[in-house]
């Protein structure tokens, strides 16, 4: 019997999702939000930023989300670090793995973090230390991998040498982000053959926005590129700040019904997870999310509901 590879399904929709929502959403909320996750059989879950409270101020109570959160044995915690300060509440707050953050191009670094990559890449140094000394995980997010909403295209090349500098740093992870969801399955091929060639294969995740719809198709490029780790919003939820017009992740739902079918195991239960999007939908944004399997999911139980009635 042939056995299929596991994939890590990363969620990202309290820190990528709810960066960019535009209204205030009560810490209590997040706390729900990022302990239905977890109990989903969601693994890695990215639950907040400690970036500036100006700049993010969505997330300004990462502190608080990050202190709180109820904890589960093999459940690993990450939240976004720029720089030392970062770090610091990081560590002040207990969560297991540090995500630091550098874009692929100049321009979108200058308007993310207000330095040029060189310098980010040097306020990373110390944070590096720090947390081998301290155990703590560390992943990075190269931005802009499939094209830059200010430069345009972004040559894999320079993706290549970013990603290997990053592991020379000390990093476990490296988490490729196609920030304005422009990539094509061919483009995240190459990218991936790219890549793998400057750092080891299965320190490769991707973050796939799906502004263009085709963040499901580039998931399973990379699938069979070889990549096994894939963060995704519940629901499509989120977009990046500083990238005007990029959507949200690849949606969660989609990307464990996609895998499951194929009989490759992600470990999260998807009714859960749906009945988790479905919480979030009503009882907090009071809206609809893009995701499409937790459409055709809900709306199939909602046709049950009133066939039986
Ligand atoms: P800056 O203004 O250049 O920072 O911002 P500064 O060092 O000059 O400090 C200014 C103030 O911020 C000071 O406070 C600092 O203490 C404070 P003041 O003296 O004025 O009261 N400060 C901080 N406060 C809290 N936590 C910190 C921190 N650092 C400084 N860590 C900075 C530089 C990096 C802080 C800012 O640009 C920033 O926070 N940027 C974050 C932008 C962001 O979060 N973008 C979205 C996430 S990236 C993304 O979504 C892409 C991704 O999903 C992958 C993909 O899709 O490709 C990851
Ligand atoms: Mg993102």
């Amino acid at each position: 019997m042939t056995v299929q590879p596991a994939v890590v399904v990363y969620e990202v929709g309290p820190r990528d999702g709810l960066q960019n929502e535009p209204e205030a959403i009560a810490t209590a909320d997040k706390l729900e939000l990022v302990d239905r996750l977890a109990r989903s059989g969601l693994c890695r879950i990215e639950i907040t930023s400690f970036v500036s409270p100006h700049w993010i101020p969505q997330l300004a109570d990462a502190d608080e989300v990050a202190g709180r959160a109820a904890r589960y044995d093999g459940v690993r915690y990450s939240a976004l670090v720029p720089n030392l300060k970062g770090y610091e509440r990081l560590r002040a707050a207990g969560l297991a793995v540090a995500a630091l953050f550098v874009s692929a191009s100049e321009t979108h670094n200058r308007k993310n973090v207000n330095c040029g990559i060189a310098e980010s890449l040097e306020r990373f140094r110390p944070v590096a230390e720090r947390a081998r000394a301290d155990g703590v995980g560390l992943r990075a997010y190269v931005s802009t991998v499939c094209g830059c909403p200010y430069e345009g295209a972004v040559a894999a090349e320079k993706v290549a040498e970013l990603a290997a500098k990053l592991i020379a740093l000390g990093v476990d992870e490296i988490s490729l982000g196609d920030t304005i969801g422009i990539g094509h399955p061919g483009q995240v091929r190459e990218l991936v053959r790219t890549v793998s060639s400057a750092v080891p294969l299965s320190r490769i995740a991707l973050h796939l926005h799906d502004t263009y719809g085709r963040a499901l198709a580039n998931v399973q490029a990379g699938y069979e590129t070889g990549v096994r780790t894939f963060d995704a919003s519940l629901g499509g939820l989120g977009g990046c700040p500083y990238a005007p017009g990029a959507s949200g992740n690849v949606a969660t739902e989609d990307v464990v019904d996609l895998f499951e079918r194929a009989g490759v195991a992600t470990g999260v239960d998807l009714s859960a997870l749906v009945d988790t999007t479905a919480w979030l939908e009503a009882h907090v944004l009071e809206r609809l999310l893009p995701g499409r399997v937790l459409r055709a999911r809900l709306g199939l139980r909602d046709r049950t509901r009133r066939g039986a009635a």
